[in-house]
């Protein structure tokens, strides 16, 4: 079966037979379970009436408002006061997160892989893990997992890894990521608060570079660990400065022969459980606070390098124009056409025009597609008419492009044993399919019984300063991860 991206690199060509014969065998491989649409995390604009989020996250920040909730009474397996240290940890937790990284003039998030605000986010893992008597190791990649300090037990070969990423889209909320990260440290206190044996071990995780918003692959630390990004091309990727991840690395003291795939630790895993903010409104609309993901839709980054001629805004007649804008807006109205018309979408968030004059015709645009659909075969055929429609107007104008893809993930089904379980210990929580993507589906990918819950998104709004969750929902994802693992850890 051929890996997705070698499937979709045959767009580069322009010479060739239609996408979707030239890989019969990856449009064959589509998700064993349907994906209903109505029920697709759909991502809804922030439009200038959007109603603000009902509290900013600064007040999840404060115990006062978190503990004046009706519904943060104890559950009835904790013991009164005690138990509920966790809530007060995940208060704390969460406080201490606040600022790092945040843009005060937008309420948004800036935390990129190795910059500063992700070394501090990195310490503070640290603090966490040593807080509760975990061993923090690193895999070389970047990705944190703290261990339970019983050697015995660390070192029994079916490990639960339960955690998320701390790093952020541009501008991205508070909640995508850290929620889960900060709700298996919650959990783990949970645990103990209620005094419950864990046979196996669990084990924090803090995966680096999730969302790849610096280096433009997503979930590298996930694939490095698992062997679907090599370290070569890893270390060969190159951040907007230009600087390479080698480097990056190299000035932050960062062993660079520790790259590589990690089958070591890999191999003592029995399962995976990342708890995610949800980035649509399924949960709301079914007025359900967590819920469980069944599967991840197929996606892909796709470079688009559109090259022109660049010229006089004012004396260079229409017709003798070379403007690769023309073939990049082109690519822009395809995306947004065939996507709607597939069911599928399509964004173009990122762009960069050269020289970047306001009087001169532009000499090359890249620009960057990020595309997903409900099925492997709509994803190729999807980005195929993208660029298909954008050579069109490539030809008449005598303009260049190159398609290259970045990284490509292909359909996720989560475990169907964990989810079913997850489901039904969880009182028969909604289970849903996701247009997100996720170091849970890299993992799943690799063969790791995989697993994740979702809490409320009141609007649904994610990559945005306006990403939310209500605290009582944020508990109760605490106390499904703290049920799930106990499920998982028991022997
Ligand atoms: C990650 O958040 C993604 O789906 O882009
Ligand atoms: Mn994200
Ligand atoms: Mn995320």
């Amino acid at each position: 079966m051929p890996e997705p991206v070698a499937i979709l690199v045959a767009v580069e060509q322009e010479e060739r037979p239609a996408l979707a014969e030239s890989c019969a065998g990856g449009v064959d491989r589509v998700l064993e379970q349907s994906v209903h649409d109505a029920r697709m995390n759909g991502v809804i604009a922030v439009g200038a009436n959007h109603p603000p989020s009902t509290y900013d996250i600064a007040e999840l920040g404060h115990g006062a408002s978190l503990r004046h909730h009706g519904s943060m009474d104890p559950q009835p397996e904790t013991h009164g006061q005690s138990g509920r240290a966790h809530e007060r940890e995940f208060v704390r937790m969460w406080d201490e997160l606040e600022p790092i990284g945040r843009d005060r003039s937008t309420g948004g998030y800036h935390r990129y892989a190795w910059s500063d605000a992700d070394l501090l986010l990195r310490e503070w893992f640290a603090g966490e893990a040593a807080a509760r008597g975990l061993e923090l190791t690193d895999d070389g990649n970047g990705n944190q997992l703290a261990w339970p300090a019983d050697a015995e037990l660390a070192g029994r070969g079916d490990a639960v890894l339960v955690g998320s990423h701390l790093d952020s889209v541009p501008d991205g909320g508070a909640y995508d990521g850290p929620l889960g990260v900060v709700s298996a440290f919650a959990a783990l206190d949970l645990l103990a608060e209620r005094g419950v044996r864990l046979d196996r071990p669990v084990v924090v995780a803090g995966f680096s570079d999730e969302e790849g918003s610096r280096f433009g692959i997503a979930c590298a630390g996930s694939r490095l660990m698992t062997g679907s990004l090599a370290p070569d091309a890893a270390l060969g990727m190159r951040d907007r400065d230009g600087l390479s991840l080698a480097e990056v690395l190299s000035a932050r003291g960062r062993d660079l022969a520790a790259v590589r795939p990690r089958p070591d630790i890999l191999d003592r895993v029995s399962a995976f459980v990342e708890l995610h903010v949800e980035q649509g409104r399924g949960l709301a609309d079914m007025d359900a606070a967590v819920g469980v993901a069944s599967a991840i839709w197929p996606h892909g980054r796709f470079r688009l390098d559109f090259t022109g001629e660049a010229n006089h805004a004012g004396t260079t007649l229409m017709q003798d124009r070379r403007d690769p804008m023309l073939a990049f807006a082109a690519a822009v109205l395809a995306a947004d056409e065939h996507a709607r018309e597939a069911g599928a979408r399509a964004t173009f968030g990122r762009v960069e025009v050269l020289p970047g004059g306001t009087n001169a015709i532009p000499s090359s645009v890249r620009a960057w597609l990020d595309a997903r659909a409900p099925d492997e075969a709509s994803l190729v055929a999807l980005v195929e008419a993208i660029t298909l429609q954008a050579r069109g107007m490539s030809r008449r104008d005598g303009t260049g492009l190159d398609v290259t893809p970045e990284s490509v993930s292909a359909a996720v089904s989560f475990d169907t044993a964990l989810r079913d379980a997850a489901a039904a210990l969880l009182g028969g929580a909604p289970v849903l399919p996701t247009g997100a993507g996720h170091d849970a589906g890299v993992l799943s990918q690799h063969g790791v019984p995989t697993g994740m819950l979702f809490v409320r998104n009141p609007t649904g709004v994610s990559h945005s300063p306006y990403e939310h969750a209500d605290p009582d929902d944020c508990l109760a994802g605490v106390r499904a991860l703290a049920d799930v693992l106990a499920h998982l850890a028991a022997a």
